[in-house]
Protein backbone atom coordinates (compact mmCIF):
# COMPACT_ATOMS: atom_id res chain seq x y z
CA UNK A 1 0.00 0.00 0.00
CA UNK A 2 1.60 3.32 -0.82
CA UNK A 3 0.32 5.59 2.37
CA UNK A 4 0.90 8.69 0.02
CA UNK A 5 -1.63 8.23 -2.15
CA UNK A 6 -4.28 7.90 0.38
CA UNK A 7 -6.83 10.36 0.01
CA UNK A 8 -7.02 12.64 3.23
CA UNK A 9 -11.34 12.99 3.51
CA UNK A 10 -13.28 15.09 5.86
CA UNK A 11 -16.69 13.46 7.23
CA UNK A 12 -18.68 16.64 6.27
CA UNK A 13 -17.83 15.49 2.53
CA UNK A 14 -20.21 12.58 3.08
CA UNK A 15 -23.09 14.25 2.06
CA UNK A 16 -26.34 12.92 1.23
CA UNK A 17 -27.47 13.17 -2.67
CA UNK A 18 -31.15 13.38 -4.18
CA UNK A 19 -31.59 11.17 -6.79
CA UNK A 20 -33.50 12.18 -9.53
CA UNK A 21 -37.33 10.74 -8.44
CA UNK A 22 -40.33 10.41 -10.20
CA UNK A 23 -43.19 10.79 -8.33
CA UNK A 24 -46.11 8.18 -9.74
CA UNK A 25 -49.51 7.07 -8.27
CA UNK A 26 -48.38 3.53 -8.69
CA UNK A 27 -45.29 4.21 -7.23
CA UNK A 28 -41.80 5.81 -7.17
CA UNK A 29 -38.97 5.41 -9.39
CA UNK A 30 -35.51 6.72 -8.61
CA UNK A 31 -32.72 7.08 -11.51
CA UNK A 32 -28.40 6.72 -11.41
CA UNK A 33 -27.25 7.88 -13.69
CA UNK A 34 -23.34 7.56 -14.76
CA UNK A 35 -21.67 10.98 -13.82
CA UNK A 36 -25.24 12.56 -12.89
CA UNK A 37 -25.88 10.90 -9.75
CA UNK A 38 -22.60 10.62 -8.48
CA UNK A 39 -19.39 12.47 -8.99
CA UNK A 40 -17.85 9.56 -10.29
CA UNK A 41 -18.04 7.48 -12.92
CA UNK A 42 -19.83 4.22 -11.93
CA UNK A 43 -17.48 1.32 -12.49
CA UNK A 44 -19.31 -1.29 -10.50
CA UNK A 45 -22.50 -2.04 -8.23
CA UNK A 46 -22.74 -4.28 -5.88
CA UNK A 47 -25.46 -5.13 -2.92
CA UNK A 48 -25.52 -6.19 0.43
CA UNK A 49 -29.17 -8.43 1.49
CA UNK A 50 -30.21 -11.35 3.48
CA UNK A 51 -28.50 -9.09 6.65
CA UNK A 52 -28.92 -11.08 9.92
CA UNK A 53 -29.57 -9.44 12.78
CA UNK A 54 -27.04 -7.34 14.49
CA UNK A 55 -24.76 -7.48 11.69
CA UNK A 56 -22.02 -5.28 11.01
CA UNK A 57 -20.33 -4.47 7.37
CA UNK A 58 -17.43 -2.35 5.80
CA UNK A 59 -15.14 -1.61 8.73
CA UNK A 60 -12.60 -0.30 6.25
CA UNK A 61 -11.52 3.11 4.08
CA UNK A 62 -10.41 2.95 0.98
CA UNK A 63 -7.68 4.46 -0.54
CA UNK A 64 -8.87 6.17 -3.88
CA UNK A 65 -12.69 4.72 -4.44
CA UNK A 66 -15.56 6.66 -3.66
CA UNK A 67 -18.84 5.04 -3.34
CA UNK A 68 -22.34 6.38 -3.10
CA UNK A 69 -24.69 3.56 -0.20
CA UNK A 70 -28.28 3.26 -0.91
CA UNK A 71 -31.16 2.45 1.06
CA UNK A 72 -33.16 0.37 -1.46
CA UNK A 73 -35.01 -1.16 1.10
CA UNK A 74 -35.23 -0.85 4.44
CA UNK A 75 -32.45 1.25 6.80
CA UNK A 76 -29.53 0.99 8.56
CA UNK A 77 -26.85 3.24 9.64
CA UNK A 78 -23.37 4.41 8.44
CA UNK A 79 -20.98 5.35 11.18
CA UNK A 80 -17.90 7.97 9.00
CA UNK A 81 -15.01 8.46 10.73
CA UNK A 82 -12.21 10.30 9.02
CA UNK A 83 -9.91 9.30 11.71
CA UNK A 84 -10.37 12.74 13.63
CA UNK A 85 -14.24 13.14 13.93
CA UNK A 86 -17.39 10.47 13.64
CA UNK A 87 -20.60 10.91 12.70
CA UNK A 88 -23.34 8.44 12.44
CA UNK A 89 -25.76 8.66 9.24
CA UNK A 90 -29.38 6.46 9.26
CA UNK A 91 -30.71 6.07 5.94
CA UNK A 92 -33.63 4.90 5.15
CA UNK A 93 -34.97 6.63 1.66
CA UNK A 94 -34.38 4.79 -1.81
CA UNK A 95 -34.33 7.92 -2.80
CA UNK A 96 -31.34 9.55 -0.95
CA UNK A 97 -27.91 8.67 -1.33
CA UNK A 98 -24.56 8.90 1.20
CA UNK A 99 -21.14 9.74 -0.76
CA UNK A 100 -18.32 8.35 0.60
CA UNK A 101 -15.03 10.04 -0.44
CA UNK A 102 -12.00 7.95 -0.24
CA UNK A 103 -9.91 7.99 3.00
CA UNK A 104 -13.08 7.39 5.06
CA UNK A 105 -13.31 4.97 7.83
CA UNK A 106 -16.72 3.51 6.83
CA UNK A 107 -19.29 1.02 9.09
CA UNK A 108 -22.46 0.35 8.48
CA UNK A 109 -24.84 -0.94 11.39
CA UNK A 110 -28.27 -1.52 12.78
CA UNK A 111 -29.91 -2.58 9.29
CA UNK A 112 -33.51 -3.57 9.52
CA UNK A 113 -34.77 -6.81 8.62
CA UNK A 114 -35.02 -7.16 4.98
CA UNK A 115 -32.98 -4.68 4.10
CA UNK A 116 -30.87 -4.10 1.15
CA UNK A 117 -27.91 -1.55 0.91
CA UNK A 118 -26.94 -0.48 -2.82
CA UNK A 119 -23.78 0.72 -3.34
CA UNK A 120 -22.19 2.19 -6.20
CA UNK A 121 -17.89 2.67 -6.79
CA UNK A 122 -15.94 4.50 -8.68
CA UNK A 123 -13.57 1.41 -9.01
CA UNK A 124 -13.41 -1.71 -9.63
CA UNK A 125 -12.87 -4.10 -6.75
CA UNK A 126 -9.26 -4.25 -6.24
CA UNK A 127 -8.14 -5.56 -2.31
CA UNK A 128 -5.11 -3.39 -2.74
CA UNK A 129 -7.35 -0.40 -2.51
CA UNK A 130 -8.70 -1.10 0.81
CA UNK A 131 -7.23 -0.40 4.78
CA UNK A 132 -8.66 -2.85 6.54
CA UNK A 133 -6.90 -1.91 9.86
CA UNK A 134 -7.91 0.26 11.93
CA UNK A 135 -4.57 1.42 13.29
CA UNK A 136 -2.46 1.67 9.68
CA UNK A 137 -6.06 4.02 9.20
CA UNK A 138 -5.12 6.33 12.03
CA UNK A 139 -1.33 6.60 11.16
CA UNK A 140 -2.39 7.85 7.59
CA UNK A 141 -4.91 10.00 8.68
CA UNK A 142 -2.41 11.46 11.50
CA UNK A 143 -0.54 13.21 8.70
CA UNK A 144 -2.89 15.31 8.09
CA UNK A 145 -1.83 17.60 11.35
P1 LIG B 1 -16.03 -6.40 2.05
O1 LIG B 1 -15.62 -5.24 1.24
O2 LIG B 1 -15.22 -6.71 3.26
O3 LIG B 1 -17.57 -6.27 2.46
P2 LIG B 1 -18.27 -5.19 3.38
O4 LIG B 1 -17.45 -3.95 3.36
O5 LIG B 1 -19.60 -5.02 2.75
O6 LIG B 1 -18.42 -5.75 4.75
O7 LIG B 1 -16.08 -7.65 1.09
C1 LIG B 1 -16.50 -8.94 1.55
C2 LIG B 1 -15.93 -9.96 0.61
O8 LIG B 1 -16.46 -9.80 -0.70
C3 LIG B 1 -14.42 -9.86 0.50
O9 LIG B 1 -13.92 -11.19 0.46
C4 LIG B 1 -14.19 -9.22 -0.84
C5 LIG B 1 -15.41 -9.60 -1.65
N1 LIG B 1 -15.81 -8.55 -2.60
C6 LIG B 1 -15.64 -8.77 -3.95
O10 LIG B 1 -15.16 -9.82 -4.39
N2 LIG B 1 -16.02 -7.79 -4.83
C7 LIG B 1 -16.55 -6.62 -4.40
O11 LIG B 1 -16.89 -5.74 -5.24
C8 LIG B 1 -16.73 -6.41 -2.99
C9 LIG B 1 -17.31 -5.11 -2.46
C10 LIG B 1 -16.34 -7.40 -2.13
Amino acid sequence: MNSYSHRRSNIDDCRIIDLKTVYHDNGRLSVMENLATAPFGIKRVYYLYDLPAGAERGGHSHIDTLELVIPLAGSFDVVVDDGHSVRRVSLNNPSKGLLLPAGIWRTLDNFSSGSICLVLASAKYDEADYIRDYHEFKKLTAEKE
